[in-house]
């Protein structure tokens, strides 16, 4: 899947354009559709948010057989970087059926051969088995979930136990550049507001990267255990 940087719009000019109304953009990042959706923020999101996927993955370390999950994956940059870590199988969830449809067309390859399983699904109802990955990751997601406790359960559920789930996000206090269009419906975070959530979930080992990269400051990577 191509994701090289070109003379795209990158997700900092949309975020800044002034052309685009800021509830519409607002809407897109929730849940991306349409044209804008396929062609321009999906290759957005995968240039914008490759940093922080990065970090993430560098977190998590991927081990050569895990099973990984990610949700909410939109462009898919996450999955990419996943199927060049391990040979194990992936997943992807979004509750975009626009996304997942474009996610079937730029890895048909790797669907076609079993190893990605692609579904349209919230992440408080996904329709897979008890303990089915080792690894679930997810990026600049959690500001759009309604119920985070119910989302935490049921990514705990999917997880096996021991296995590793890790969050990149962008902190409510830089998130405040962005208040024209974070107005329109996000919930932000520092770390101790998923930290203590985490916990109430069931999780262990619990741990924030704060990012220091000149683009990243003000990003974050939780981490967490699902206990034994
Ligand atoms: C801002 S985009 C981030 C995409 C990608 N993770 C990245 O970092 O580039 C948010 C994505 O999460 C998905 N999403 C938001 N809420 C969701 C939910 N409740 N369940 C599943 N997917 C969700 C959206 O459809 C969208 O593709």
């Amino acid at each position: 899947m191509p994701v090289a940087k070109g003379s795209r719009k990158s997700l900092g000019d949309l975020l800044a354009s002034r052309l685009i109304p800021a509830r519409f953009l607002a809407a897109q990042l929730r849940r991306p559709s349409g044209r804008f959706g396929r062609w321009v923020l999906a290759r957005g999101l995968n240039d914008g948010n490759a940093e922080l996927i990065d970090a993430l993955f560098e977190a998590l370390r991927l081990g050569p057989g895990e099973r990984f999950l990610d949700v909410g994956f939109g462009g898919g940059r996450a999955l990419l970087v996943a199927s060049e870590q391990t040979r194990g199988a992936l997943f992807g969830a979004d509750f975009s059926p626009d996304m997942v449809a474009r996610g079937h067309r730029v890895f048909s390859h790797l669907c076609a051969s079993g190893r990605l399983n692609l579904v349209t699904a919230d992440v408080v109802d996904l329709p897979f088995r008890d303990g089915l990955v080792d690894v679930v990751g997810t990026t600049n997601t959690i500001y759009f979930w309604p119920n985070l406790d119910a989302a935490l359960l049921e990514l705990h559920r999917v997880l096996v136990p021991g296995g590793r789930i890790a969050f990149g996000y962008t902190g409510r206090e830089k998130m405040t550049r962005f208040d024209n269009i974070t107005r329109h419906g996000f919930r932000c975070f520092e770390p101790p507001d998923l930290e203590a959530p985490l916990e109430g979930a069931g999780f262990v080992d619990v741990e924030t990267r704060a990012l220091t990269g000149r683009d990243t400051q003000g990003d974050y990577v939780t981490m967490a255990r699902r206990s034994d």
